[in-house]
């Protein structure tokens, strides 16, 4: 059985006194949320403030990128997988369609910092997903094996455990357009296919699959339904603590 998460993706948004107002809010709401994993992904200057916060609690804390040098150095402005770790963080973001976009982050960046993430001690949620051209021309399938193989590459088996995979379409980003959860099931069984096929049988069926994009309250049990879908990383509906809450709580 796979333990489904459902994982918060702040962004840019919220300062450390609401960073840390929102955990403190989030934590009784989903303190009985034994059904899955609970992540909030808060930016670097709140990550150790809320980690302390919710320390004891089954609230995680993941950032939302790092660097992908693993060991400290002359690197203005990076932050290190183990200085996140060092920061109460038990997950890293990476890959997420945002960096790939606006900071240009290619499959081999990724795969350096999936690498880094690893190597720190954390969970690592690669992010996987087609623009919306990419669909109309037929490419979906093509781009997600094409970042899923290239992220992945030179794991190796026990490093598996600690991988989880979030398939989240471009189109379906902070648009309120989701994709449907037929739509979102055929590329998580893909996804599954295609790790299968690089790594193991019992790799691919223990891994973690996500779905992202405009996650909402009201549209999460349906997902949830579908036998691929192993949870959500949520945007905008997860700055909230009641909507995210919501969202936990309807992801049984
Ligand atoms: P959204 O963002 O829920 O606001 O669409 C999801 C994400 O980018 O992780």
């Amino acid at each position: 059985m796979r333990k489904p998460v459902i994982a918060g993706n702040w962004k840019m948004y919220k300062n450390v006194g609401d960073s840390i107002a929102t955990a403190v809010a989030l934590k009784p709401l989903v303190a009985n949320a034994n059904h899955c994993e609970v992540v909030i992904a808060p930016v670097f200057t709140a990550l150790k403030p809320v980690a302390d916060r919710l320390e004891g609690s089954n609230v995680h804390v993941s950032a939302q990128n790092c660097a992908t040098e693993q060991s400290e150095g002359a690197l203005t402005g990076e932050v290190a997988a183990f200085m996140l770790r060092d920061a109460g963080c038990s997950h890293v973001i990476v890959g997420h369609s945002e960096r790939r976009q606006y900071f240009l982050e290619t499959d081999a960046i990724v795969s350096k910092k999936v690498q880094a993430g690893l190597a720190a001690g954390l969970t690592v949620i690669m992010c996987v997903g087609e623009t919306l051209d990419q669909r109309d021309q037929g490419k979906a399938q093509s781009i997600v094996s094409e970042q899923l193989v290239g992220g992945l590459s030179g794991l190796t088996a026990s490093d598996l455990d600690r991988i989880i995979v979030a398939y989240e379409p471009v189109w379906a980003i902070g648009t309120g357009r989701t994709a449907t959860p037929e739509q979102a099931q055929e590329m998580h069984a893909f996804i599954r296919r295609v790790f299968a096929e690089r790594h193991s049988q019992g790799a691919a069926e223990s891994l973690r699959v996500l779905y992202g994009g405009s996650v909402k309250p009201d549209n999460i049990a349906g997902l949830m339904k579908q036998t691929d879908i192993d949870g959500a990383l949520v945007g905008g509906a997860s700055l909230k603590a009641e909507s995210f809450a919501e969202i936990v709580n309807y992801s049984r």
